[in-house]
């Protein structure tokens, strides 16, 4: 018994080994990558600030990595996480979005803080949450931001 729990245990850990050999794709590609968003919406400094260090992570081309993102398999995880949060919203292509898509993400996002969604539960557990007044600040922005995509 104790040569198998051996033998197994030797096992985890050669795959572990080999896993970390398989690293995704990074998500660096630098702030520029959200240039063109915060020109166009014109965020203060302090939602700036805000969307920097709890959205960009997931929702743009730079993400700033834990220490811990380089280890297997929770780089897969968060590598998952990211590709799936660019996929429905990624400021760095804002410039692609149309304005009906643009007012309908704002939207999902207002709905999605408020509701306390995003960030997403995995991710305030390492990096804290919104702070209610920081909630209020960003929905008051996004909805006043709403008016420059709403159609007439
Ligand atoms: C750890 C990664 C992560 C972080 C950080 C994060 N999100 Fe997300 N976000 C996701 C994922 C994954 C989805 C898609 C699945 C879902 O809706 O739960 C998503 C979905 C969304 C959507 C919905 C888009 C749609 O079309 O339905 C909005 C809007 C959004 N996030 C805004 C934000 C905002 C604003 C923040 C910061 C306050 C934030 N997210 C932080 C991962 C993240």
């Amino acid at each position: 018994m104790k040569s198998i729990l051996k033998k197994v245990g030797l096992l985890v850990l050669v795959v572990l080994v080999i896993m970390q050999f398989i690293r995704p794709d990074r998500n660096e590609a630098g702030y520029e990558s959200v240039a063109y968003f915060e020109i166009e919406t014109k965020p203060t400094p302090e939602i700036q600030a805000i969307l920097k260090s709890n959205c960009y992570d997931c929702h743009s081309n730079q993400t700033i990595y834990p220490w811990y993102a380089n280890i297997a398999p929770v780089s897969y995880w968060l590598s998952h996480h990211i590709d799936e949060g660019k996929e429905h919203f990624n400021v760095s292509e804002w410039e692609q979005y149309s304005d009906k898509k643009k007012d309908h993400k704002l939207d999902e996002l207002i709905e999605e803080v408020e509701e306390g969604e995003m960030p997403l539960d995995s991710y305030t557990w390492t990096h804290g949450n919104l702070e209610d007044d920081e909630k209020e600040i960003l929905i008051n922005w996004v909805q006043n931001l709403r008016k420059k995509y709403k159609p007439n």
